[in-house]
């Protein structure tokens, strides 16, 4: 099996049983996309285009879209898991290079956790509508709540409870701009009933016990682009410039009008701060004489198939994301 965007969707099985799908487009240098809470792969639709000039690698994090845990395990036990299985994902698939990583939200906490964990992987970050501080007590009850209730109710629950805080309020004007919302709210209740409810719950408690990475995240080297909607009020930007001011070498972009999933809100303007980014990233590394042949020919970086080829391939309740604002 070749990686092509003519057959674009594998499943890969990790050492511990458990199994992802991941799309792979495009060629050249790699960058892998991590989805949020509790959504899967297709969030990052609008991001297709990048595939024009990267190799984009989406996986469906375990438990999550099509991916499955193994026989026994309710769902992901931490984010670290998650970074691991990311590294495991990446060591598979035979990617020879540093990657850049971008995750948003519950995707840019795991991304921080690879960064720290496997550094030699990342050689860029891409921290998307996320934050770097743990849950305060509040919101880790909150979370509690929550889990609650969709044992009993089911996802509905959580669609109820999330969609409306994870995109911008409605637009007045223009049409096209209210049409593009109602497409995203029908997508993201698509993914939130599609996720199995173990899944929600395993991961609303991994959400609750993650750390503080503030202190780490001082350490890590490599470039780091920030993106966050103005108007995200989960990770508001005060949690990204406060970010901005740990990397040793961030680059923040507020963009307007977008709540907290920009890349589906807004995905021309996050394609081309992603592009830009990236573009700096390159030419920097170029004029430190850090020329990276495999990525700048263009040439496909993830190479091989994986090691075990399956070959099949409004009723807002804060205590949704009781974590809003806190950073
Ligand atoms: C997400 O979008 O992934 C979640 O809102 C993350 C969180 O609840 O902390």
């Amino acid at each position: 099996m070749t990686f092509s965007a003519d057959h674009p969707l594998h499943t890969v099985l990790l050492p511990d049983g458990a199994r992802l799908a991941v799309e792979i487009h495009g060629a050249g240098p790699p960058l892998l996309l991590l989805h949020g809470f509790p959504l899967d792969r297709s969030m990052w639709v609008g991001q297709l285009p990048l595939a024009r000039s990267y190799q984009l690698i989406l996986p469906d994090q375990r438990g999550f879209g099509a991916s499955s845990c193994p026989a026994g395990s309710p769902g992901p036990a931490s984010i670290e898991q998650l970074a691991d299985d990311a590294a495991a994902l990446l060591d598979v698939l035979g990617v020879q290079e540093p990657v850049t990583v971008c995750g948003l939200s519950m995707g840019g906490y795991v991304a921080q956790h690879l960064a720290v964990r496997h550094p030699r992987l990342v050689g860029s970050l891409i921290l998307v509508d996320t934050k770097l501080e743990a849950d305060t007590p509040e919101a880790r009850a909150g979370r509690g709540e929550l889990a609650a209730k969709v044992g009993r109710l089911g996802q509905e629950v959580v669609a109820r409870a999330m969609i409306p805080n994870l995109l911008a309020a409605a637009p007045a004007e223009p049409a096209l701009q209210a049409q593009h919302r109602t497409a995203c709210v029908q997508e993201l209740s698509r993914m939130i009933h599609a996720c199995p409810v173990a899944t929600i719950t395993a991961a609303l408690a991994a959400l609750g016990a993650r750390p503080d990475m503030s202190q780490a995240m001082r350490g890590v080297a490599c470039p780091v682009l920030l993106v966050v909607g103005a108007l995200d009020t989960i990770t508001p930007p005060a949690c990204l410039e406060r970010a901005a001011g740990i990397f040793p070498h961030a680059h923040l972009r507020i963009v307007p009008g977008c709540g907290h999933m920009t890349p589906l809100e807004a995905p021309e303007i996050f394609n081309a701060e992603v592009e830009d980014f990236l573009r700096g990233v390159a030419a920097d590394r170029a004029a430190a004489g850090g020329l990276e042949d495999d990525h700048l020919a263009g040439g496909p970086v993830v190479a091989g198939q994986p090691g075990h080829p399956a070959g099949r391939a409004d009723h807002s309740d804060p205590g949704a994301n009781p974590a809003a604002g806190d950073c």
